[in-house]
């Protein structure tokens, strides 16, 4: 995903771009650049690399103007270079642009204008370029005729984009469009901005206009006029941003990743603040904007998400089963698009997303609703699409979570699922006094989550033992399974480390052949009624000299004696240990990759939201 930032109004728009990107740097950080024009000047500057490249681009050939546009890249077309760094330039040099998406048939429309000359690999230039072709029939360059050429250029290409376009001669216009990625407008007074995210904005209005797919801004520095390319009515509202979008700094955290770890408990209590109903010994849950008869008339429910929120999803299917005795499937988002799972008119949809712009999930969201589904979505970005377009849903109230890394956001997601798990339950088969008990587990889950990160202190060391690892394997049973994909993902996206996660019995079904003594197990291995089980994995890695780490709980002192390592956590239920064990393996991960030397909270080719598909 992109970030996007652009200015008009009677400042000097350099600084104001600057300051937004580097607010929108977890968005994505291959490249950067900005292209700035006052009635005399114009000017285009572009680095590889992060932010402070493109300040110090600045720096040593200044250029002022009062509207400019300006980008952060993470790749989908062409290599992480210079020339494919945004913004893009038409034909003429006066028009530039840049993009957030993809434009699915871009090679077909570059065909079409076989005489211009491309600097880059990108379907972002060609978009530009197409918008100067247009201008080019329309004879003259006017804010009307520039309006008209992007009108046309959009309805010609496929695909996504959220962009931002500034033309040389065309003074008091900043222009803005979106389909499938997210572009919101600044009202300031004076002023206007356009940005990919909110945070990028609250600097300098709180009143917001989030466009929606097929409108298009024009932005002047005294106000703006909003059309729709499809021609339907445009009633923007001019939000206001409540809530602290503060500046989102590391305090004393060397990376925001072990910031995000450490903000767990907190999380945790914020996602159930409110929602525990101890008279009624069940979940008040408003946001689902369904009654009671209305959710017991559910017979199935469907948790939809990619990555980690996916593996929240797969721990959702446990709870169900456990906590509502309902029917319940998983989907990777991507897969449940295309898919055409049958689903009756009983059936309840959820969409799981920290970011609520993650294209596969809005997809999917769009699929489910399609189909008459009532859809509601586990956001943590209040603002973002998919919570938007949600039929309703619960908000994480995770805080910004900036590391690339989900961590705060996916125990959020399980405890969440937990509390819609409960209210399920309540209004079907279980009892007050065990709705009750399951209150009160949830009321004690910040303080154990607390107890876990002081359980730990040895985890630097453990880490620095295994750092040099070839890769490692996480197995893990029932709830522990999806913990065990989620602590793989963990390790491998901020460490590179090739891991894998499995159901622990299928080790012998193919992933014990892995075994060796540089490649390290990970087994979580609570003391539950498949403690036993877990042990004779272990023992079968000891006896092919695999070395081994546990995650083991209160009372399972006999990993003592199979473990080269351990790690513990407070003994909880079932179906609220993956909130516990999950954090160790944060913890392992984020250590190995500091180990390694890897940039933790930006890692190689990732990106925060994956906006494009
Ligand atoms: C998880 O650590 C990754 N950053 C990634 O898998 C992420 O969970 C996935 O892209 C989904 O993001 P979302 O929750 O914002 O939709």
């Amino acid at each position: 995903m992109c970030g996007i930032v652009g200015y008009i109004g009677g400042a000097d728009a350099t600084p104001i771009l600057l300051d937004g990107l580097r607010r929108l740097e977890y968005r994505g950080y291959d490249s950067s650049g900005l292209a700035v024009a006052d009635e005399e000047s114009w000017g285009v500057r572009k680095s590889v690399g992060r932010i402070q490249e493109l300040t110090r681009a600045v720096v040593e050939e200044p250029l002022s103007g009062r509207r400019g546009i300006s980008h952060t890249r993470w790749a989908t077309h062409g290599a992480v270079t210079r020339e494919n760094a945004h913004p893009h330039l038409d034909q003429s040099g006066r028009l530039a642009l840049v993009h957030n998406g993809v434009i699915e048939n871009y090679q077909h429309l570059r065909r079409q204008m076989p005489d211009h000359v491309f600097e880059s690999e990108t379907d972002s230039e060609v978009l530009v370029h197409r918008i100067g072709w247009h201008l080019v029939q329309l004879g003259e360059v006017t804010s009307e005729t520039l309006v008209e050429a992007v009108r046309r250029a959009l309805r010609e290409a496929q695909g996504t984009y959220g962009i931002a376009v500034i033309h040389q001669d065309v003074p008091d216009l900043l222009l803005g469009a979106r389909r499938g990625s997210p572009l919101i407008l600044g009202v300031g007074e004076g002023e206007n901005l356009l940005a990919s995210d909110v945070s990028a904005l609250v600097n300098h209005t709180r009143d917001v206009v989030y466009l929606n797919d097929f409108e298009v801004v024009l932005a002047g520095s005294e106000g703006f006029r909003i059309e729709s390319l499809v021609g339907a009515g445009t009633g923007y509202e001019i939000r206001t941003v409540d809530g602290d979008v503060e500046e989102v700094s590391r305090g004393d955290y060397p990376h925001f990743m072990l910031k995000e770890i450490h903000e767990q408990a907190a999380t945790v209590r914020d996602a159930i603040r409110g929602r525990l109903s101890i008279e009624e010994a069940t979940a008040n849950l408003g946001g689902l904007n369904m009654s009671l008869g209305q959710l017991r008339e559910i017979e199935r429910v469907v948790l939809i998400g990619c990555g980690s929120a996916y593996h929240a999803a797969l721990i959702g299917e446990y709870i169900f089963e456990k906590l509502a005795c309902l029917p319940v499937e998983a989907e990777v988002a991507s897969e449940f698009r295309y898919r055409n799972t049958p689903m009756g008119k009983d059936t309840l949809t959820f969409v799981i997303s920290q970011s609520g712009e993650t294209a596969d999930t809005l997809a999917a969201l769009r699929e489910s609703q399609r189909k008459g589904h009532r859809t509601l979505g586990i956001c943590n970005n209040v603002a973002s699409t998919i919570a938007r377009e949600s039929d309703g849903g619960v908000y994480m109230h995770a805080g910004t979570e900036v590391g690339v890394a989900a961590t705060k956001s996916f125990t959020s997601q399980v405890t969440i699922l937990t509390l819609i798990a409960l209210l399920m339950g309540r209004i079907r088969h279980m009892s007050s006094s065990e709705g009750l008990r399951i209150l009160r587990e949830l009321e004690q889950l910040p303080e154990k989550v607390e107890r876990v990160l002081a359980m730990n202190a040895h985890l630097p060391e453990v880490a620095a033992k295994y750092a040099p690892s070839p890769g490692m394997l996480f197995m893990g049973r029932q709830f522990q399974y999806p913990v065990a994909l989620e602590a793989a993902l963990k390790l491998k996206e901020v460490s590179y480390m090739f891991c894998s996660g499995h159901p622990a019995a299928e080790l012998k079904h193919g992933v014990i052949a892995l075994i060796s003594p540089e490649l390290p197990s990970v087994f979580i291995a609570p003391h539950d009624a498949l403690f036993e089980k877990n042990a004779g994995n272990i023992q079968e890695v000891r006896a092919r000299r695999g070395p081994v780490i546990a995650v083991g709980t209160e009372g399972g002192d006999a990993l003592m004696s199979l473990a080269d390592d351990i790690l513990w956590v407070p003994d909880a239920p079932d179906y609220l240990l993956p909130v516990l064990t999950v954090i160790p393996l944060q913890l392992l991960a984020y250590h190995i990759a500091v180990a390694r030397g890897c940039d933790v909270d930006k890692p190689r080719n990732l990106a925060k939201s994956v906006t494009v598909e």
